[in-house]
């Protein structure tokens, strides 16, 4: 352990407080953008056009190597007609579970703005956002109406579990804006690994394309908040927090990244070698780096504890940062 480290949280040094003024400017600047950059589910995806047309066995929707099913010996050993099948509902599944974190995500930015008072800078930003996953949730929903697939996501007590977040988000906002961290960093971090050196369904493309654009402000202002806002907790609440980030990360990074068990239930893809690719280091690797940058904020806001950092090598979601990244390490 490094000597010079704090031993408690009180001791670590806080990222100096945010100026107001700049936060304020932040905030307008991404206003803004919502309006001069912004997406309809319908207007601005060509659905009808005949290169967006969803074949099952189109090779351009198999997983690329560095997803966790593509590792086992039963997906090599499909045709490539099923590997495009299950490629297929794996993007429709997370689809189903974003649509469904959205969801989760936009009555909590409402309820948190329903208190907000007049002249309250974060109010426009919020109903953006909600505009926003409203469109991205539309786009989502009528990709899988349109793949023939009829997927599940979020299990019911997951389901239930969001309460938690919805009621953190009038009470316990800086709470609430890790949750938000915790799906969109990792969802971020898929999109972008899929996008890059791959030939892409178009239509996967465009949809995948428009969400990183709208999705790069919902991350900037998550982040910005949570800048502002933790270094004001009471030194209690930021040890809370610390210990309580890498348990939410960790678990939300799984929701987003693993393959969801109705998926491979429904194509019977062998549990124990799910299980065996998952404990691949590569495979860990893609986990940990799903939340780097959500890492490197918690360490910037003065949460990385020794404590803390324990936690998140305890819940797989610790990267050295001398680690060459899986990302680099696959083609
Ligand atoms: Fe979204
Ligand atoms: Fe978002």
């Amino acid at each position: 352990m490094n000597p010079t480290a704090p031993a408690t949280l009180a001791d670590t040094p806080l990222v100096p407080q945010a100026d107001t003024s700049a936060f304020a400017a932040l905030v307008a600047r991404l206003s803004r953008q919502s309006v001069e950059k912004n997406h309809d589910a319908y207007a601005d995806v060509a659905w009808d056009s005949p290169e967006m047309a969803i074949d099952p066995h189109d090779s351009r929707f198999q997983l690329p190597d560095w997803e966790c099913v593509a590792r086992t010996d039963w997906y090599k050993s499909q045709t490539p007609q099923v590997q495009a099948a299950f490629g297929l509902a794996r993007y429709a599944t997370a689809m189903k579970v974003g649509g469904e974190f959205e969801n989760v995500l936009q009555r909590g930015l409402l309820t948190h703005a329903f208190w907000l008072p007049n002249g309250a800078v974060e109010f426009r930003y919020m109903h953006h956002e909600v505009i926003e996953e409203s469109q991205h949730t539309l786009m989502f929903q009528e990709f899988i109406n349109r793949s023939g697939t009829n997927v599940k996501g979020l299990r019911r007590d997951e389901k239930l579990g969001s309460g938690f977040a919805l009621r953190c988000s009038r009470t316990r906002p800086a709470l609430f804006f890790m949750f938000v961290l915790g799906g969109e960093d990792p969802v971020d971090y898929l999109q972008r690994r899929s996008l890059a050196g791959r030939d892409l369904h178009p239509l996967l493309e465009r949809i995948t394309r428009i969400h990183l654009t709208e999705e790069a402000r919902h991350l900037s202002f998550a982040r910005n908040y949570l800048k502002r806002t933790v270094p004001q907790l009471s030194a209690t609440r930021r040890h809370a927090l610390a210990l309580f980030a890498p348990l939410l990360f960790g678990s939300m990074a799984r929701m987003m990244v693993y393959p969801r068990p109705s998926l491979l239930k429904s194509f019977g893809v062998p549990r124990q070698q799910v299980r065996q690719s998952l404990r691949h280091p590569d495979q860990r690797a893609v986990l940990a780096e799903s939340v780097a940058k959500t890492r490197r904020t918690c360490t910037e806001l003065g949460l990385m504890t020794p404590a803390a950092k324990l936690l998140w090598k305890a819940c797989g979601v610790w990267a050295d940062v001398s680690a060459k990244p899986a990302s680099r390490r696959q083609a």
